[in-house]
């Protein structure tokens, strides 16, 4: 059977633009997509991204100015798609909440449910978070406001239809304890799992009252009620790849996902909610669901409601598209979180880009042009001293490193093993002294030495391509199998001013 790879990003809210936390995680999986169409061949991967548009948030946002929800989350999922496209994002299909194959899954989704048993009606009386659209008990609120993000609750009471997670707890926690990398990384499976051990879990609420919100699916067994959002959202990951056949079978080429990939601040819905959801509806679960860790910006989380958002845009803009991908992936392990800061980035970019990848590149091309009139000199590698070797020995190794890396997935790590060949080539350069080569008139060693950071440059390239796409196409055409086409330095070093 050939390997498929299908992986999945959250679907964003659309109430607020798109800020630097969410293109992390389309980044990320950007780069493994890529990395995957490059092992298994691009007809056998699948990215999925797409936006979240129901619920109170939505309504509200859209009421503001005026327009109908829809006509918000038009405006809103053209920012986004613009964004994707500035940063190089080549998912394969970008799901709406609103599209009728969403509504279509989700509504029969809610009528399986429905007969067997698994959804029933019931009274509810508490507090409620219009924002988080969360249900809180009097015991859990701080000070009268939401746990989560502060703000002040609603009292409210109403009948609304319950899923009986309580049925499944035990089942998912045996499945949790058998599949140890069900939730990554480690430290997330034990969150959860702690969780599921000292809480019994409550059914959960899945629909809305339409005289509180009607911006929502419509339940095919009560007109007066709309689905949850949560519960709505989550469906999309089956919903934009197979559909349900009459006897409520679900089929699809690329379900199970390989990898959900999410942020921490959504775990539970994705490690709790969901995988119930799909056992009830006996559907196979997500191989993977990996939570990654927060974009802060001087400690606090950046999101709208904090008022501290950074447009990835403006970053772009700034740095450029791969500078700009690159300090995300690099400066912080992924799962924990960083710290954002246009210092931070500048520092990677002179040490890395422009030191690092940007010299080797720059001066192979000056050293080609000078010695050789622009043309590669054509010899083999003879492996006749350490340093030679340790650099062909690294060359064969990059491809493993990285993929054992990605497979983790630590981003970091991986590019650690292209920085680490990067840094052996400029090692090399500086020892081998080759004006000193040249005015020797050593010219088979200089042409050897030529030729070697030349195949470091290309295996280089080659692994840099899921990470940082422009540049690696740039370096392909000045670098190339013959002759080179030398251009400005790739990564001109940003010079900051010294504190005064
Ligand atoms: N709509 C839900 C998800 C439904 S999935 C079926 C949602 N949307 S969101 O717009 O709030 O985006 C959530 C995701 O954006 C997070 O899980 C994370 O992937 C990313 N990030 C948002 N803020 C972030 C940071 N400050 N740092 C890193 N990533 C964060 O929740």
């Amino acid at each position: 059977m050939i390997k498929k790879f299908y992986i999945t990003t959250p679907l964003y809210y659309v109430n607020a633009s798109p800020h630097i936390g969410h293109s992390y995680t389309n980044i990320a999986a950007d780069t493994l997509a890529r990395s995957m169409r490059k092992s298994l061949g691009k007809d056998n991967v699948w990215f999925l991204t797409g936006t979240d548009e129901h619920g109170q948030k939505i309504q509200r946002a859209a009421e503001a100015i005026k327009l109908t929800p829809l006509e918000f989350s038009d405006g809103m999922v053209g920012k986004f798609k613009e964004l994707w496209k500035s940063l190089n994002i080549s998912y394969d299909d970008f799901i709406r909440t609103t599209e009728p194959r969403h509504v279509q899954t989700v509504q029969r989704v809610l009528e399986i449910l429905y007969k067997k048993g698994d959804i029933y009606e019931d009274r509810y009386e508490g507090w409620y978070c219009t924002p988080c659209e969360t249900f809180w008990i009097e015991s859990q609120l701080i000070e009268g406001a939401c746990p989560d993000c502060k703000r002040k609750v609603e009292k409210i009471s109403e009948t609304n239809y319950f899923f009986r997670l309580s049925k499944y707890q035990s089942w998912l926690m045996e499945h949790i304890r058998q599949n140890r990398n069900f939730i990554r990384p480690d430290s997330r499976c034990e969150e959860v799992s702690r969780f599921l051990e000292l809480n019994a879990l409550n059914d959960l609420c899945i629909s809305r009252p339409i005289e509180r919100l009607n911006w929502g699916i419509p339940l095919p067994f009560s007109p007066n009620h709309v689905t949850y959002v949560w519960f709505d959202a989550l469906i999309n990951y089956i919903s934009a790849v197979g559909s349900f056949d009459e006897s409520g079978r679900y089929q699809s080429k690329w379900w199970p996902a390989d990898l959900h990939l999410i942020g921490k601040d959504i775990l539970r819905q994705h490690a709790v909610y969901w995988p119930i959801m799909l056992r009830a509806l006996d559907i196979a679960l997500p191989k993977c669901v990996f939570a990654h860790g927060w974009w802060m910006i001087n400690e606090d989380k950046m999101s709208k409601s904090n008022g501290n958002v950074v447009n990835p845009l403006e970053m772009v803009e700034k740095f450029g598209i791969d500078v700009y991908r690159y300090f995300l992936l690099r400066d912080v392990p992924f799962g924990l979180d960083g710290n954002f800061s246009e210092a931070a980035i500048i520092k990677r970019f002179n040490s890395d880009l422009a030191n690092d990848l940007g010299n080797l590149v720059y001066r192979t091309l000056t050293m080609v042009e000078k010695y050789f009139q622009g043309q590669i000199p054509d010899v083999k590698i003879g492996v006749d001293n350490d340093q030679i070797k340790a650099i062909v020995e690294s060359i064969g190794n990059l491809d493993k490193c990285v993929a054992k890396s990605l497979d983790e997935p630590n981003f970091s790590a991986a590019l650690e093993c292209i920085w680490k060949l990067i840094g052996l080539a400029n090692k090399y350069v500086e020892e081998t002294k080759p004006w000193n080569l040249a005015k020797e008139n050593k010219i088979d060693e200089l042409k050897q030495f030529i030729r070697v950071l030349v195949e470091v440059i290309s295996a280089v390239d080659e692994a840099l391509m899921p990470f940082m796409p422009q540049t690696a196409t740039l370096i392909k055409e000045q670098v190339g199998d013959h002759e080179i086409k030398k251009g400005s330095p790739l990564f001109p070093r940003i010079e900051t001013r010294p504190k005064s």
